[in-house]
């Protein structure tokens, strides 16, 4: 018997009997158990309750509450559920669906060709079931079927439809039927080409993977990070979070990439293979991952690929899931036909997840810059596929809460790629009762200083601004790559020189002397003579790095070029009221008033004074694409654009080096004109000055942006 339960374990249990036949001819056993009946429906109604939020969590508001395998779990309950009592499924049920229903900020988007979902199958045995099905029950054959491998990349499936060979619109897959309309958005990614390579058919559907690549995924992290902003919790998460933004501009700066895997609509298309249509998909300009699709011969073929992908699945620069196997010959496809949500001629081979049960021997405490203290989970060392995890994240104290996690917990861990591996589930049920809840820290771990926590945050902080941990953090982070850059300065070095009493804030290291150096371990005459340049070199450093490296909170740094591209020197930027922060493009109400804060404070304006007396006061040349493609180039926009506004192509323009003008002048490089241009226009003309058309100007971009 199964157990079925729901978010209080609504405890069901279906017989045997009833599961294999459902209820037809079971009338007798359905009328003694009228009151298992009352119990499953209360129990669907649960279950689907359940998994529409968990989708909506997942497909809206990229905010997953539970992993992809207690999802898994909760959906077979459903089905099976539904499969002993089908009366109870309703159109509406989870299961009737692919996905969530479109979020309300995008308008609708029909797919003309449904876009479905693929059966998985998660083991050698469950594939030569798939494989033995289709060709004896289907098509009644006894030799190998050729088979396509496709890497089973984890992103966001869109659609893109390219009319005459020119992008028009692009949507998320929704619920299979509608999706959202995000073409502002892709039109960012670099992969997308807006036109078509000739030939093109006059109507093509073109069905890919939004994915971002795992180092742009930690990057990303850290910046949101940096910024004060909620992290990914993968990169899932991240590609479909950066692709749902109303602001183009923000998808634009996030490294998405595609791969196109299939179709929808392709009208006057002729192909006998799935893999010749693929190759036809790259000849026209669309990004295919060919390399790494192959056609195999049979189920053994598929086995030995499926293999062979396994051992190569960490050193792989992005996330797959597994590998989708395809039937090649389209006549076949076409016999086999599809189901409701998904084909009968292909499925996805799931690899193992990356999960494992350990135990969580406590609780580290870390305490970063800002003074925030953060929880690091200390786990009994478990082998997640390959890869010996001790340590995990916990993120907050939020989810430390909303877990309930408590020390000597049975817990889940997660590993996506080399990202650090997550805590994503208690199992209450192991609990003895000896477990301890894990209380917030009320003094400083490090200096056992006053912690606060301020009631619209999570997070508790030190507020000892002499808290020795906070000094090593603000250090490592002022010389850190995108902020000062100063080499030979690990955390060891910092360590030293802040023991030594040589350097309490960043300042003090510009005051740093060779004899200062020698008291440090391993520290000869050329090492010395090096550290000491590299940071006087560092004095020449744009303001942009230094307004990042200074640590203030909120300014990622993003934020903190276009803060220094705006203000030009740290004086301008000090002397910048809130109205007029708010009024630049980009930032918020929050940055403004973390800004006040910095720059109101004694303590900084000291540390800003010593910095300036040390000839660290950088400023800033306007932020452009060194040797982008326009660089010293002036051009002028007129005229009605029909795939960008006037404001995207002027941010391209500026994106790649050149400057958009308002009038055209002899200095004019190009005009790019649309319908509707006029004076301009003619006066380019007069001047003899190059014209481009919408579609010129976005070929010759594309090279830049690619570039
Ligand atoms: S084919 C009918 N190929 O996996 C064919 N899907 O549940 C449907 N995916 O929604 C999709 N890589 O988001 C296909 N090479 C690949 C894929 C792939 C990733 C995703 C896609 C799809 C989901 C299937």
């Amino acid at each position: 018997m199964l157990d079925l339960y729901g978010e209080d374990r609504c405890a069901i249990k279906i017989h045997p009997e009833q599961r294999q036949t459902g209820t037809t001819g079971q009338e007798d056993m359905l009328s003694t158990n009228q009151t298992d009946r009352t119990e499953a429906a209360a129990c669907h109604a649960r279950l689907c309750a359940e998994l529409h939020r968990h989708n909506r969590l997942y497909h809206v508001l990229d905010r997953p509450e539970i992993s992809d395998a207690e999802y898994d779990r909760l959906f077979r309950e459903l089905v099976e559920l539904e499969n002993a009592w089908p009366e109870l499924t309703t159109p509406d049920s989870p299961s009737q669906k692919v996905g969530a229903a479109p979020a309300e900020k995008f308008s609708p988007v029909p797919h003309a060709v449904p876009m479905l979902s693929l059966k998985n199958v998660k083991s050698a045995e469950e594939f030569l079931d798939f494989d033995t099905s289709i060709r004896k029950n289907f098509l009644a054959r006894e030799d190998a079927i050729d088979y396509v491998c496709e890497m089973k990349l984890d992103g966001v499936a869109v659609e893109l439809t390219y009319k005459q060979g020119i992008l028009t619109v692009a949507s998320t897959r929704g619920d299979g039927s509608t999706g959202e309309d995000i073409t502002e958005n892709i039109r960012t990614l670099a992969s997308v080409p807006p036109t078509l390579a000739p030939p093109f058919p006059p109507l093509l559907d073109v069905r890919g993977e939004v994915y971002i690549d795992l180092k742009d995924f930690q990057q990303l992290n850290r910046d949101q990070e940096d910024a004060g902003e909620r992290s990914f919790a993968n990169p899932r998460n991240a590609a479909a979070g950066s692709l749902r933004q109303l602001n183009s501009a923000v998808t634009a700066r996030r490294s998405l990439k595609i791969f196109c895997y299939g179709t929808g609509r392709w009208q006057n298309g002729r192909h006998h293979s799935h893999l010749e249509s693929l190759q036809q998909l790259a000849n026209m300009g669309l990004r295919v991952n060919l390399e790494e699709t192959v056609s195999v011969r049979g189920a053994e073929g598929v086995l030995d690929h499926y293999r062979k992908l396994l051992t190569r699945r960490d050193a792989l620069p992005f996330e797959i899931d597994g590998m989708v196997v395809k039937v090649n010959t389209l006549d076949l496809q076409q016999e086999l036909g599809t189901l409701s949500r998904t084909p009968r001629w292909a499925v996805a081979f799931k690899f193992p997840p990356r999960q494992e049960e350990t135990v969580l021997e406590g609780i580290g405490l870390q305490v970063g810059r800002t003074g925030a203290i953060t929880p690091v989970a200390h786990l009994k060392p478990v082998n997640v596929s390959g890869v010996t995890v001790s340590r995990a994240s916990l993120h907050n104290w939020d989810e430390i809460a909303r877990l309930d996690i408590r020390v000597g917990d049975h817990v889940v861990v997660e590993r996506a790629g080399d990202v650090i591996p997550d805590v994503v589930k208690v199992l209450v049920e192991r609990r003895t009762g000896t477990e301890q809840p894990i209380a917030i820290p009320t003094v400083c771990p490090e200096c056992a200083g006053p912690v606060r926590k301020a009631e619209t945050e999570v997070i508790p902080r030190c507020t000892n601004s002499h808290c020795p941990a906070q000094t090593i953090e603000r250090i490592k982070h002022f010389v850190s790559r995108n902020a000062m850059d100063i080499d030979g300065l690990g955390e060891k070095q910092i360590l030293q020189l802040i023991a030594l009493g040589k350097v309490k804030t960043v300042a003090d290291l510009y005051r740093l002397d060779k004899e200062d150096l020698f008291a440090m371990e391993r520290m000869g005459e050329v090492l010395a003579e090096k550290l000491l340049q590299s940071i006087a070199q560092s004095k020449s450093r744009p303001l942009s790095r230094l307004l990042f490296g200074l640590g203030i909170r909120h300014v990622g740094i993003h934020t903190a070029k276009i803060l220094a591209k705006r203000f030009t020197s740290l004086g301008a930027l000090a002397q910048a009221d809130a109205d007029s922060l708010i009024k630049i493009h980009e930032i918020g109400g929050k940055v403004a008033e973390s800004l006040a804060d910095f720059f109101a404070d004694p303590v900084q304006g000291q540390l800003l004074e010593q910095l300036r007396e040390q000839g660290v006061n950088p400023t800033e040349e306007a932020v452009v694409q060194q040797n982008g493609l326009l660089t010293g180039k002036i051009l002028v926009i007129t005229g009605a654009l029909e795939q960008m506004s006037r404001k995207e192509a002027e941010d391209l323009v500026e994106r790649l080096g050149g400057r958009a003008a308002g009038s055209v002048s002899k200095k004019t490089d190009y005009l790019v004109a649309g319908p509707g241009a006029g004076s301009k226009l003619d006066k380019a003309q007069k001047l003899g000055v190059s014209i481009l058309s919408e579609e010129d100007f976005l070929q010759m971009t594309q090279r830049g942006e690619d570039a």
